[in-house]
Formats: structure tokens, C-alpha cells, sequence
């Protein structure tokens, strides 16, 4: 409900809305409610773009678990998205520099993005900006860890032998650029990831950290991503939905 209502907030004021999409579980909630909304004709995502945060290096392109398909199969097919308004690293591409770099352009010429969704890894990822990633990073080739690839691995029938070990992802400067940021993140295990970004030192160790750096940054948690929170009012800015799955 928050994060389709922030959705639908800048679909509605904006003449031509550009919104960045997380792939994972995480949104998925607000994906089926921002599906709702539009069938109910409350929203229209007709004058909208969309960026996607990262994409796998090379599945082929008919892949159910490229993020181009997940996408698709969970909000983009379901809406009055316009053909070409789906913008998704070409993991496929020759040049994988290159792509990144055509990505970066597409989203410069778009005018940047209005409202980026975020999730969050167990080892404070976003996108798939590692610990360690440069907070003057862009989007670029990168490799996962094997905390991220087991967690995938939910995606590629629990054998983490099929899931790429390279993606390419917007950095965190690019991530940053945004006007505005939502994190999501539900479950106990993300709630000492979410202790370290929202809480704890500002770190490249912890990527989602830099977003305490944010003029405009919310996360939006279950009580059990908030649970190791010490103070989880801080500033009005993290916001507990209670008891339910964000959506
Ligand atoms: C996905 C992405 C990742 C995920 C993160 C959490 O596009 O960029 O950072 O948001 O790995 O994944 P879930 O939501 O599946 O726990």
C-alpha cells in the first residue's frame, strides 16, 4: 500500500513519470497492488518509463529468470506500459561496457528517475552493488557473491550452480541520482542488513548504507526487518508498516 501509494503519487503528478523497479521478492506485493490499481483504471503507467536496477549476464533472452522476463511476468505485461518504455541492462550484449553505458544514456535522456524502488541483500546490497562497491559507481558489469547467488537460488530451483555469477547493475551513484528512494525489505533475515544501512556507520561495506546520505529516502519494513532497529522512528524517515507485507 505505501510504496504503490508512492508509485501512484508519481504517476499523478508528473507528466512523464520515470520510475527505476527492483526485481526480487521483495516488491512483489506492491507489483500485484500497483496490477489492481491499474486494472481498476485508478492509475496509468501509459506516459511512464521504467529503468530496471540490474540484469544477469548471459541467459539467453527467452530465460524465465532474466529480470527483463520477471518483470514482465510480474507488472509490465499486466499494465498500460508503452512497448520501448521498459528499460533493462542488455545483459546479452557483445560489449557489456557498452551496453551499461547505453543504459546510463537512455536514463540521462529520460531526465533521470523520479522514484527508484529498492530492495536490500542480506549483505546490504542494492541493485547488485556488492560490499565494497564505490559510492561513485555506475551502472557496470559485476560479479556476485555466493551469498547472493544462494539467495537467488530460489529463482533457479534451489541450484545455485544455475545462477550467473556475473550481472550488470546501476552503481550507487547512478542509484543515488534518483529523486527519490523506497527500500523495502520483510523478514527477520534482512533485519541485521537493515540495522547496518539504516543504523550503523556509512560504509562502501554496506552498500545500502549510503542512502542515510539521501534528501529523500524511506524504508519501508515489516516488524521483523525492523526488529533489530533501535530506534525505528528516526526522524520520521523509516517507516514500520505493521503486521503486513509492504506492498
Ligand atoms: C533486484 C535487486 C536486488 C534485490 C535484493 C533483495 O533487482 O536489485 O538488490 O532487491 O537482492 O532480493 P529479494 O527481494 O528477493 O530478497
Amino acid at each position: 500500500m505505501l510504496v504503490a501509494d508512492a508509485v501512484a503519487r508519481t504517476l499523478s503528478e508528473l507528466a512523464t513519470p520515470v520510475l527505476g523497479l527492483a526485481t526480487g521478492r521483495s516488491p512483489l506485493a506492491a507489483y500485484r497492488d500497483l496490477i489492481r490499481r491499474r486494472q481498476s483504471g485508478e492509475l496509468s503507467f501509459a506516459h511512464a518509463r521504467i529503468f530496471l536496477l540490474d540484469e544477469y549476464v548471459g541467459l539467453p533472452p527467452d530465460h524465465p529468470q532474466t529480470y527483463r522476463s520477471f518483470i514482465r511476468r510480474e507488472l509490465t505485461d499486466h499494465i498500460d506500459l508503452p512497448d520501448g518504455s521498459l528499460h533493462v541492462p542488455a545483459g546479452n550484449a557483445d560489449s557489456l561496457n557498452d551496453a551499461c553505458d547505453e543504459f546510463e544514456l537512455a536514463m540521462r535522456a529520460a531526465g533521470g528517475v523520479d522514484l527508484q524502488v529498492l530492495g536490500i541483500g542480506r549483505n546490504g546490497h542494492i541493485g547488485f552493488n556488492e560490499p565494497g562497491s564505490g559510492f561513485t559507481s555506475r551502472t557496470r558489469p559485476t560479479t556476485l557473491t555466493d551469498v547472493t547467488r544462494q539467495d537467488n537460488s530460489h529463482f533457479f530451483g534451489g541450484d545455485i550452480r544455475s545462477v550467473p555469477r556475473q550481472a550488470l547493475t546501476q552503481g550507487i551513484a547512478t542509484i543515488m541520482e534518483a529523486r527519490c528512494l523506497i527500500l523495502i525489505a520483510t523478514g527477520t533475515r534482512k533485519a541485521a542488513a537493515i540495522s547496518a544501512a539504516v543504523e550503523g556507520q556509512v560504509t562502501t561495506e554496506v552498500p545500502a548504507s549510503v542512502i542515510q546520505t539521501h534528501p529523500h529516502a524511506t524504508a519501508i519494513l515489516d516488524q521483523d526487518a525492523a526488529a533489530e532497529l533501535k530506534n525505528p522512528g528516526r526522524g520520521g524517515r523509516w517507516i514500520r508498516a505493521r503486521r503486513t507485507t509492504p506492498s
